[in-house]
C-alpha cells in the first residue's frame, strides 16, 4: 500500500482534526502518501481531493469542527454516484480509504468496498454516541461537557428565579448526550429514547423537590425523545409552574475538543492506518474499556450502542 485517502463524512464532531492529523502523520511516518477528501462522500465524487502533508494537519489538534469540511451526500446513496467516486479511486490511485463519521457513512462504506473492494478503515466520530462496536465516539465527551457547562449556567438562573427549566439536547435516536450531561450536571430528570418516559412521574418529582423547598428543576430531554417545547407546555398544564425551555442546538457541535477526545481521535485514527496497512479491511476502529478493538464495519450499523441502564437509575436515584 503506497497512497491512501482520508474524509470526514456526516455531522461534524470536535475531534475530527485530531483524527485527520492522526491519519496524516501515522501514514506518512510509515512512508505512506495521503489525499485528504474535501466535503465528504460529495468531494469523493467530484474528485475534490489534494494530497496532505505535515503541514498540512499542523496546529488543528484543538480545533473544533473539520479542516476537509463535511456533507451529507444523497448521490453516494445511489450505484451511479459511486461509480463516479470509483472512477477517482483509479485517477488517483488511492489504495485505502479512512472514513471519519457515523452510522451512515458507515453504511456508505461497506457497500463501497462490497462494491469495488477498496479497503475501508472507519473511525467513529459523532457526538451522538449511538455506533455500536465502541463505548466512545469522538466528540462526545466534548458535546456532553458543553451541555454540563450550559446547565449550570441554567442553574443560576433557575435559582434566582424559583423556575424549572427544561433544555433539550441533540443526539438523534440516542440518549446518550441526555443521560450523561444529566447526571454530571444534576438534573432532575432526564428523557431518553430508550426508555419509556412517563411524564406524571416528572410532574411527581417536581411536586416533591418543591415541597421540600428546591429553588429549582432541571429536566433534560433529548431531541429522540420529545420536543423541549412540548414537554414545557405540558409540565405547564399539568402543574401550573412556569416552564422554560431551552434548546441547545448546534453549539453541542463545536468547540475546541476536550483532552479525551484529542486523545480518542489521535488512537483511532494510528490504528485505522494500521488497519489498512495490515490489510484488515472493511473494519472500524473501537474503543471497549479502555483498549483498542476492531469491530467489522457492517455490524457497526445494525443496532445502536446501548446506554447504559445501572447510569439511567443511578441518575434517578440521586436525583430524587
Ligand atoms: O448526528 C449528529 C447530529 O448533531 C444529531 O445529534 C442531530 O440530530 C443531527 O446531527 C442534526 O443534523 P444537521 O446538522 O444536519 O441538522
Amino acid at each position: 500500500m503506497q497512497r491512501i485517502a482520508v474524509l470526514t463524512s456526516g455531522g461534524d464532531s470536535p475531534g475530527m482534526n485530531a483524527a485527520i492529523r492522526a491519519v496524516v502523520r501515522k501514514a506518512i511516518f510509515h512512508g505512506l502518501e495521503v489525499i485528504g477528501i474535501q466535503r465528504g462522500y460529495s468531494g469523493f465524487i467530484d474528485a475534490d481531493m489534494g494530497p496532505m502533508n505535515l503541514s498540512s494537519v499542523a496546529d488543528i489538534i484543538h480545533r473544533g469542527g473539520t479542516i476537509l469540511r463535511t456533507a451529507r451526500s444523497e448521490e453516494f446513496k445511489t450505484p451511479q454516484g459511486r461509480a463516479k467516486a470509483h472512477e477517482n479511486v483509479l485517477r488517483f490511485g488511492i489504495q485505502g480509504l479512512v472514513v471519519i463519521g457515523g452510522d451512515g457513512s458507515f453504511r456508505g462504506a461497506n457497500v463501497f468496498h462490497e462494491e469495488y473492494g477498496l479497503p475501508v478503515a472507519g473511525v467513529p466520530g459523532t457526538i451522538d454516541n449511538d455506533i455500536a462496536g465502541t463505548d466512545y465516539s469522538i466528540g462526545f465527551d466534548t458535546a456532553v461537557n458543553t451541555v454540563v457547562e450550559a446547565i449550570n449556567k441554567i442553574r443560576d438562573t433557575a435559582t434566582s428565579h424559583e423556575r424549572t427549566f427544561i433544555l433539550e439536547v441533540m443526539g438523534r435516536e440516542s440518549g446518550h448526550i441526555a443521560l450523561t450531561a444529566g447526571l454530571a450536571g444534576g438534573a432532575e430528570s432526564i428523557l431518553i429514547p430508550e426508555l419509556d418516559n412517563n411524564i406524571n412521574e416528572v410532574c411527581e418529582k417536581l411536586y416533591r423537590g418543591y415541597k421540600r423547598g428546591k429553588l429549582h428543576s432541571i429536566i433534560i430531554v433529548a431531541e429522540g425523545a420529545a420536543s423541549g417545547l412540548e414537554i414545557g407546555k405540558k409540565l405547564h398544564e399539568m402543574t401550573g409552574l412556569e416552564t422554560k425551555v431551552t434548546i441547545l442546538g448546534h453549539l453541542q457541535r463545536g468547540g475546541t475538543p476536550t483532552a479525551f477526545d484529542r486523545i480518542l481521535a489521535s488512537r483511532m485514527g494510528a490504528t485505522a492506518v494500521e488497519m489498512l496497512m495490515s490489510g484488515n479491511a472493511k473494519h472500524m476502529v473501537g474503543i471497549a474499556g479502555g483498549k483498542i478493538v476492531s469491530e467489522s464495519l457492517a455490524d457497526t450499523f445494525k443496532c445502536k450502542n446501548a446506554i447504559d441502564l445501572e447510569l439511567y437509575k443511578l441518575a434517578g436515584i440521586l436525583s430524587i
